[in-house]
């Protein structure tokens, strides 16, 4: 596979830690003719699983022969859209589809019949949270072309198991030295923490455990407050059971909430 090329410097210019996620989900063996290559990526909330995704498909759509990134796969489907995500598929590789989708049967038709099967095709569905969606957009790799990628992000591994997704990668959050310059680059707009605010630093990235998510949330809300502020703000969190990843690890609908009570808890020594 050839390497990343020069535009990669852009995208990856803001992004900790991504080249060695693109490695570990793209192995060397994986190319661009002999196979239809099938990839999940998968973990809980505010990893960077979107990000990844985002970052290789702005770094590879060119080298395909069609492309397309279907987000917010869940939230569409849920609200009855799925075949309008089909839609978008077809047009968006086949440059504007004759045929106007109906129902999420048509859909799987046309992508199944259509001219998909010759095409290089790298495809990203992000956030799926079922396996009838991977049935409806991707169902079978013999729908698109050799040489496909068609890249999975979920939070539920379950579904990947399930549509027979061989290659899972799971991040496993950001080392120390990349949590802690994603923080300080929200903190304090720079690489290096403020003079006077090491330590705090140190404590802030270790209850981030990690966790993209929390560590840009945190580095906004912590960025220009004195340090009598960031120990008050430190203080409360200790009033949070468990870690931030204990704490987060939980369903779709609880994580929002999740985060609402740890700032509720954070800012009420801030006077709300
Ligand atoms: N490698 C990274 N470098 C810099 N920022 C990152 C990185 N990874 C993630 N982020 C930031 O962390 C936040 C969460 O990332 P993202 O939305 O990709 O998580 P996710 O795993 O897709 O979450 P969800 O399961 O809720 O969809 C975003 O603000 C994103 O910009
Ligand atoms: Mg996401």
């Amino acid at each position: 596979m050839e390497k990343l090329s020069s535009k990669s410097s852009s995208i990856y210019e803001n992004l900790i830690g991504i080249n060695s996620m693109v490695a570990e989900l793209i192995p060397s063996y994986v190319g661009f003719q002999n196979d239809i290559y099938m990839m999940g990526i998968c973990g809980m909330g505010g990893l960077g699983k979107t990000t990844l995704a985002s970052a290789i498909y702005y770094e590879y759509s060119n080298y395909f022969e069609g492309s397309s990134y279907i987000a917010n796969v869940r939230e569409k489907s849920e609200k009855g859209k799925l075949h309008k995500l089909q839609q978008q598929l077809l047009d968006k590789i086949l440059g504007g589809s004759k045929k106007k989708i109906n129902n999420v049967q048509e859909g799987v038709e046309e992508i199944n019949s259509s001219r998909l099967r010759h095409k290089r095709v790298l495809l990203v569905l992000d956030d799926v949270n079922h396996k009838d969606q991977l049935e409806n957009l991707a169902g079978k790799r013999d729908w698109f072309g050799l040489g496909s990628w068609i890249i999975i992000t979920t939070r539920d591994e379950h579904v990947l198991v399930q549509h027979g997704v061989l290659k899972i990668y799971k991040p496993n959050g950001l080392d120390d030295d990349d949590a802690s310059t994603l923080f300080c680059s929200k903190a304090f707009k720079k690489e290096q923490p403020e003079e006077g605010y090491m330590q705090l630093s140190q404590k802030v990235v270790e209850y981030a455990t990690g966790l993209p998510l929390a560590l840009v949330t945190l580095g906004s809300f912590l960025v220009g407050r004195t340090v009598k502020e960031w120990q008050s703000a430190l203080d409360s969190s200790k009033n949070i059971k468990g870690n931030i990843h204990d704490t987060l690890k939980i369903s779709y609908d609880g994580l929002e909430e999740m985060w609402k009570k740890i700032f509720l808890d954070i800012a009420c020594f801030f006077g709300g």
